[in-house]
């Protein structure tokens, strides 16, 4: 794990390379027609330029999360001279001093680090924007966390840049994925701090039943149409039926954010969110649980928004409790959704 600008240089211009293959992916045009409808009523004149961005993968950019189990000296003078600043300010409210993300105006990838059993990775590459629900969540050194559909793994690594929790469980329902989630956790995690986390594999849905009131925290980082990678679906048959169960998502998502509910303790909070524009998987599912659930109130994130706008583009006309990251040229992050609520009292 040496780090030498002409190793970066040299890797750049692999990845850079293998970008362009990338580019070359046909976009999927049934799934783009029927993005095009939906998003041009939902978003307006926004859509075009969040349209463009998406449909070009040659301008995304990836941010890079130094690992603090994993401190590499030279990592950091590697990524300003290669034109990476922090990500967030240091002046924004709930940013642990120990978090540190790093990104650039610049399109491309910084090199990714191979799995190796039994050494920690130094740093984890990511859209900037889904690091929001993690410090949205604002969790606190020994609290109970609970992270409901958490594979691959990227804000479970996250929260514990934050802070130490006293107890952290990461979930993920999918066998497969299951394995990934475990595997990213032994890759930046330390022994001593990976006795605190505990990995399940159990459908998000009856945490609430069988947890009820345990948790100071619940991330709920849904299931979703992904935009960035429906766009670019290789199987334009399935794509017509993902389409076609694209409702069902939202019922899935409410019926895990009610167990979510279930599963906090009365004064507990809980972030929602998801990487799509998508207003049905969105801004209805959090009014349809603040219309049903008496017990939740929403939280303000407008102050963390404000905070962050150098960075990211926001859709205008949000409540206060939810912002949604529009991808921008120069800013590609996002799409992203964030909510937040606050158990007030026992269901
Ligand atoms: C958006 S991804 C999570 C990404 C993850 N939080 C991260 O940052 O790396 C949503 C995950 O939810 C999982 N999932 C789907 N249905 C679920 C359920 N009923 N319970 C728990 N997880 C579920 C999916 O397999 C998928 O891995």
């Amino acid at each position: 794990f040496g780090f030498t600008p002409f190793l970066f240089f040299l890797l750049s211009l692999k990845l850079e390379k293998a970008a362009k293959g990338k580019l070359q992916k046909q976009i999927c045009q049934v799934v783009l027609d029927h993005f095009e409808k939906q998003y041009t009523a939902e978003l307006g004149d926004a859509w075009s330029r969040v349209r463009d961005v998406l449909t070009s993968p040659w301008c995304w950019q990836h941010a890079v999360l130094l690992n603090r189990f994993s401190p590499s000296p030279g990592l950091e003078s590697s990524l300003a001279g290669q034109g990476y600043h922090p990500a967030f300010p240091a002046a924004l409210p709930y940013l642990p001093a120990a978090f540190r993300c790093y990104s650039r105006a610049a399109p491309g990838r910084f090199p990714a680090q191979k799995h190796q059993p039994g050494r920690l990775k130094e740093y984890y590459l990511l859209n900037a924007a889904s690091l929001l629900p993690v410090l949205a969540l604002e969790v606190k050194d020994g609290e109970r966390v609970l992270d409901l559909c958490a594979a691959p793994g990227g804000k479970s690594v996250a929260v514990l840049q934050c802070a130490c929790p006293g107890y952290f469980h990461c979930n993920e329902y999918d066998d497969l994925r299951s394995r990934w989630l475990e595997q990213t956790i032994e890759s930046f995690i330390p022994d001593p701090v990976i006795n605190l986390i505990t990995v399940s594999k159990l459908d998000g849905r009856q945490i609430g039943d069988l947890q009820p009131e345990f948790y100071d925290k619940v991330l709920v980082d849904a299931p979703c149409s992904n935009d960035r990678s429906w766009l670019f679906s290789a199987d334009p048959q399935r794509a017509v039926l993902r389409l076609m169960q694209r409702k069902e998502l939202s019922c899935l998502q409410f019926q895990l954010l009610r167990s979510a509910v279930e599963a906090l303790r009365p004064g507990g909070s809980l972030v929602y969110s998801t990487c799509t524009l998508s207003r049905a998987e969105n801004s209805d599912v959090i009014n349809l649980i603040l219309s049903s659930c008496s017990n939740v109130v929403p939280v303000d994130i407008s102050g963390m928004a404000r905070g962050v706008s150098q960075e990211f583009t926001f859709l205008s006309g949000m409540q206060q409790h939810e912002l949604l990251v529009l991808p921008e040229k120069g800013r590609a992050w996002g799409p992203m959704y964030v909510a937040k609520l606050k158990k007030v009292s026992s269901s």
